[in-house]
């Protein structure tokens, strides 16, 4: 029997009110690299801190600072799409009433408004995630982490959603986001660290990474650094 390694020596740091993005093939290692950063995957080895606390030993200190955006969307099917997002706030701390100001106006922002109080089976993926979206901002914490959170998403609902990043961007939130999606990992990160096999192949901001290839394109450098035979 092998075991499957999924990150070996991954050394990263992501600096505060950084945009980061991470990118790799399927199976790479970044959804796997989200779940131990977000509490979710306990790591065999190695140690990671989020917000200044260790993702193991103050694994709830690291859950208050940060909000997650998981690669399949994970809502309560037996709540509302509004009640997602009043206990999720609920359970932060977050006051009734301002948990409602709140669910209002990232509803209204992310276009689920008239979703608010149909049961989540009945939104559709695209709905949900935007849902999950929504959930992950509304104890607005300081650390934003999103797992190929454009996936399943309209034009529109893309476009919606690069501006809500680059506001909380702005605001100084740190965001670290996974992509397949090159023009979306170009356009909104500071730098990209390209991962494959749980490890890390480049590390620089995009225009650095373009500039290694002939047509200054992300989407050449990624198949240039990562292509491999079909055979994993
Ligand atoms: N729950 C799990 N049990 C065993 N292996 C897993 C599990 N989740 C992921 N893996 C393996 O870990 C590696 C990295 O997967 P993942 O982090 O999901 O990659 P990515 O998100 O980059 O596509 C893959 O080889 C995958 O098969
Ligand atoms: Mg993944």
């Amino acid at each position: 029997m092998s075991e499957t390694v999924a990150l070996e020596g991954l050394d990263l740091v992501v600096n505060e009110g950084e945009f980061f993005g991470l990118i790799g093939p399927n199976g790479a290692g970044k959804t796997t690299t989200i779940g131990m950063l977000t509490t979710r995957v306990i790591p065999t080895g190695g140690v990671a801190h989020v917000a200044g606390a260790d993702v193991v030993r103050q694994s709830v200190t690291v859950r208050q600072r940060i909000g997650v955006v998981p690669q399949r969307p994970n809502p309560d099917r037996s709540l509302d799409a509004w009640e997602n997002l009043i206990y999720h706030a609920a359970y932060f701390g977050v006051s009734r009433k301002e948990a409602a100001r709140r669910a209002m106006v990232l509803m209204e922002r992310l276009e689920i408004a008239d979703k608010a109080r149909m049961k989540v089976d009945q939104l559709s993926g695209g709905q949900q995630q935007r849902l999950m979206i929504a959930r992950a901002l509304i104890h607005e914490p300081t650390i934003l982490f999103l797992d190929e959170p454009t996936v399943g998403l309209d034009p529109n609902a893309r476009n919606s959603l690069w501006e809500i990043l680059r506001d909380l961007h702005r605001q100084g939130r740190t965001i670290v986001m996974t992509t397949h999606y090159m023009p979306e990992a170009d356009e909104l990160s500071d730098r990209i660290a390209l991962i494959d096999r749980g490890r890390l192949l480049a590390l620089d901001t995009p225009e650095n990474l373009k500039k290694q290839t002939s047509d200054g394109s992300l989407e050449t450098f990624f198949i240039a650094r990562s292509g491999r035979r079909s055979d994993t």
